[in-house]
């Protein structure tokens, strides 16, 4: 089992390995005195996993109780929320006792954001099931709902007491969720670390879930524990997705987000003026997609209704080689030159 340690606004371990699912009541009374858990998941996941962690929590000394909600985007909501708090109260669940987000980055978000306003705030264990959520959301205590005005739009900074990932779960993934994981974890790589990014192009990583996985999330918790509020080094974590959720709007959400994301790790390193052969192939053989479908003068006027715009400006992360990248603050007039090189409209 890999262990990563994080200390934010609160101090928490993550822990990866095999065969964790089964052990989320041990592994959780490890941070948490037994209490009552209120597991919080979608209706997919429950079904494949809810009875397991719920058995593994009875058998630790906690008292579970399970409430899904239909999976998907479109379900975290304010609706879903106040839903699940309004079930917590039924439940009788006390600030004292404990939240389990189960499933991927939508449970993982909804459950979170309910954790952080329940009773005023109450602990709670993250247990992605996603590689996304594994790799990214359940990392970094970032948690919200999506509001018709946007994405992630209402919620809150809550850090979870800990984060357990079973990679058994993580390799019966199937390859479309498996896909979406890899654009961020490509991500990670030209942040941070060529190694990772070879092993993901040449698909060594999968032979080694347990050490990437841990390695990615090492990466992410750098940029949290500099900058836990997102002022600053947190917006590295941006690579590629000013340009890709722009893609991902264009196509109504018809691209999944890792889609969106490799297709925007491509146009910024195009609009970087760097050589994007390699992240392409890589891209590729992660079996992403690497063109925009839609013209540069579309999307840059989905992102400029993009929430990390501040007033006139805003915020690119730009690579200059694998491993290396830089921020750049520019004005939105200078957007839509960005994206025409990045599409390679214009040289
Ligand atoms: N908080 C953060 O820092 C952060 C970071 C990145 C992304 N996010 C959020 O994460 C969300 C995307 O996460 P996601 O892609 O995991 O979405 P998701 O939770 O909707 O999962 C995708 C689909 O996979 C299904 N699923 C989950 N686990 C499964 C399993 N083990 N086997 C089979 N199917 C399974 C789900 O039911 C769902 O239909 C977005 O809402 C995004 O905003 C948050
Ligand atoms: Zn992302």
């Amino acid at each position: 089992m890999e262990r990563v340690h994080i200390k934010a606004s609160g101090e928490y371990d993550v822990l990866i390995g095999p065969g964790l699912l089964a052990r989320v009541g041990e592994m959780a009374a490890r941070a948490v005195k037994p209490c009552k858990a209120a597991v919080i998941t979608d209706d997919t996941v429950a079904g494949l996993y809810g009875n397991a962690v719920q058995h593994s929590l009875r058998a630790a000394g906690f008292s579970p109780c399970l409430w899904a909600f239909p999976h998907g985007e479109q379900h975290k909501t304010m609706d879903t929320l106040a839903q699940a708090l309004e079930w917590l109260c039924a439940m009788e669940i006390s600030r004292s006792d404990l939240v389990v987000a189960l499933g991927g980055g939508v449970p993982g978000d909804l459950a979170g954001f309910a954790a952080a306003v329940f009773g005023r705030g109450m602990r709670f264990v993250q247990v992605p099931t996603t590689l996304l959520a594994a790799v990214d959301s359940s990392v970094g205590g970032k948690t919200a709902v999506d509001l018709r005005g946007g994405k992630n739009m209402a919620g809150a900074f809550h850090q979870p007491e800990m984060v357990i990932c079973d990679t058994d779960v993580m390799a019966a993934l199937p390859d479309e969720l498996i896909r979406d994981g890899s654009a961020e974890m490509l991500k990670y790589g030209i942040l941070d670390d060529p190694a990772l990014f070879e092993a993901m192009r040449s698909g060594a990583w999968k032979n080694e879930m347990e050490k990437t996985i841990a390695r990615c999330v090492a990466i992410k918790r750098d940029y949290v524990m500099a900058d836990e509020r997102d002022m600053g080094r947190r917006q590295f974590l941006n690579l590629g997705h000013t340009f890709g959720h722009a893609v991902e709007k264009c196509s109504g959400f018809v691209l999944t987000h890792g889609q969106g994301v490799a297709i925007g790790l491509v146009m910024a390193a195009r609009a970087a003026g760097m050589d994007a052969v390699g992240i392409e192939s890589a891209c590729a053989a992660c079996g992403l997609p690497v063109t925009s479908p839609y013209p540069a003068d579309r999307l840059a006027s989905a992102a400029l209704h993009d929430k990390k715009r501040r007033g006139g400006k805003i915020t690119l992360v730009l690579p200059e080689a694998i491993g290396k990248c830089r921020l750049q603050t520019i004005d939105i007039k200078e957007l839509p030159g960005y994206f025409a090189r990045g599409t390679g409209e214009t040289p």
